[in-house]
């Protein structure tokens, strides 16, 4: 069909969209870690919750496996997911001398720290986030045992009862919605005046900027497509501000495959972003899809300019990143 043939269709792109300097980074200290040590390099959990990141880091020779003690004693790395980890993994890990790389987003370990710091200042530690996400387990792990207290809604606030209500401190998950977090939150200091905020803001720079442009792209769009995976807390969120900010209908899609191009109305509108661990080239198949049938006008929607760029270890600083 010439295109002039085609229904119109207006794509609204949020920017920033896609991968944060986090997932980057993990990404390439991979990448990197297979280049200097050779195959295999092994990574505790997904590296970013991404299945075609995971997919296409296992064809470079990289294993995926749960825990330690699935890793043979061969002097091969490995390395430990952007989510974080708790402290009884680089100490396993220690005792069984193997070489690990750490790809923590350092905006998590700066919630690692602040957590501990609450805990050195005789507080009892309030996390904010989803049960059971590796984030959190990480987190909760950086303390003794018991010593945080996991708040996921404002049942939870509703509901706690601590033995020393002036002597409170929180922190979040890096990935939660903004606006939740901040209901949660009205809903403690309501209940607990006392209650100690982190230096610094836990939901990191990438979470928000994300939201923000969906929330600044949502009114009035027909469908509202957020590549990305399921088990990804940011991705699950962009479909919640969608919703939220007015879209029609908001989907978690992780890739051209999950699109209902058949059910898209000529001259409709469609709002699109994709969460912090979902590559561009994902994106750019489902816009090509969508021009297969329509002729696509893109109206860029940027709400945010991101310089971040998180440096490797230095033990790949060296390693080039593109083979010769
Ligand atoms: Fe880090 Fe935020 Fe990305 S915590 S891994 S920059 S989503």
């Amino acid at each position: 069909t010439a295109i002039e043939d085609k229904p119109p269709l207006t794509i609204r792109l949020c920017e920033p969209r896609g991968f944060c300097a986090g997932v980057d980074r993990a990404i390439q200290i991979v990448v990197l870690a297979l280049k200097r040590y050779g195959a295999p390099v092994y990574v505790r959990h997904e590296i970013v919750h991404n299945k075609f990141v995971v997919d296409g880091l296992r064809d470079m020779g990289a294993v995926f496996v749960k825990e330690l003690d699935a890793i043979p004693d061969d002097g091969q790395p490995v390395v430990f997911s952007a989510h974080g980890v708790p402290k009884t993994v680089p100490a396993e890990a220690e005792r069984r001398e193997l070489l690990y790389l750490d790809a923590t987003c350092p905006l998590v370990s700066k919630v690692h720290k602040q957590a501990l710091r609450h805990m050195r200042l005789g507080r009892q530690v309030l996390l904010i986030g989803h049960r059971g996400h590796p984030e959190v387990v990480g987190t909760m792990g950086q303390l003794p045992e018991g010593a945080v207290t996991l708040i996921e809604t404002e049942e939870d606030v509703a509901a706690f009862d601590p033995p020393d209500p002036a002597a409170l401190g929180f922190v979040t998950q890096t990935t939660l919605s903004v606006e939740d977090t901040a209901g949660i939150i009205e809903a403690l200091q309501l209940k607990f005046p006392a209650m100690q905020a982190p230096s610094s803001e836990s939901i990191c720079y990438a979470t928000t900027n994300r939201q923000d442009a969906v929330k600044a792209s949502a009114s009035g769009a027909d469908l509202f497509l957020i590549v990305g995976a399921p088990n990804s807390s940011n991705s699950r969120r962009l479909v919640e501000v969608a919703e939220r900010a007015g879209a029609r209908r908001a989907l978690l899609v992780q890739g051209r495959q999950d699109v209902p191009i058949d059910t898209i109305a000529p001259g409709s509108v469609i709002g699109m972003s994709a969460g912090a661990s979902a590559p561009e080239v994902l994106t750019d198949e489902i816009i090509a899809a969508l021009r297969e049938r329509f002729a696509v006008r893109i109206e860029l929607v940027q709400t945010a300019i991101e310089n971040e760029n998180f440096p490797v270890m230095r033990a790949l600083r060296d390693v080039p990143l593109t083979s010769a």
